[in-house]
């Protein structure tokens, strides 16, 4: 028997302007974006910004559906966008936020499990690890790399 002891990285601010101004303009374009989210149901705004390697900034945020589960996540609608357009750029950086009727949430925003899933994906494809952006009115949370959001994850080369 062999214990696996994996370590997750992630570094936490609390103050916006501690990061690097790359970094908050990411932000800025989730946060814009959380404002033009369809969420009459959860009333839940999510926003996220993909910063491509051409230094092109992708939109999206969460749309949902009276039939519940046929609703999108913010991160899936701009990756999913992002790829689309851009179908040979790797993804540099993602940030995303969320607000609720209170306004933004303390955070840091944490990715759902199927978004997760779609970002391991987006590192095997272009063969690069993501800076994960997760934005809260509190705390602001930086990972290098998915594997810190999904470890032991369901990869390409699984398939053989
Ligand atoms: N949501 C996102 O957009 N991203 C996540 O990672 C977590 C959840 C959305 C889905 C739904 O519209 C609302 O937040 C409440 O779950």
């Amino acid at each position: 028997m062999v214990k696996r002891v994996l370590q997750i990285v992630a570094d936490e601010y609390d103050k916006l302007s501690d990061l690097s101004i790359a970094d908050q303009k990411l932000i800025a374009a989730a946060r814009e974006s959380a404002e033009n989210a369809y969420a009459p149901y959860s009333k839940f705004f999510v926003g996220a910004a993909v910063l491509l390697v051409n230094g092109e900034i992708i939109k999206g945020n969460n749309q949902e559906n009276a039939d519940f589960t046929d609703g999108l996540c913010a991160e899936r609608v701009a990756l999913f966008y992002a790829h689309a357009v851009y179908p040979d750029v790797a993804v540099e950086a993602l940030a995303v936020t969320a607000k609720n009727l209170n306004g933004l949430i303390p955070g840091p925003a944490q990715p759902c499990g199927s978004c997760r899933q779609v970002l391991i994906e987006t590192e095997s494809r272009f063969n690069q690890p993501i800076r994960i952006i997760l934005d809260g009115a509190e705390k602001i949370m930086v990972l290098n790399g998915a594997d810190n959001l999904l470890p032991f994850a369901f990869k390409p080369d699984q398939l053989g």
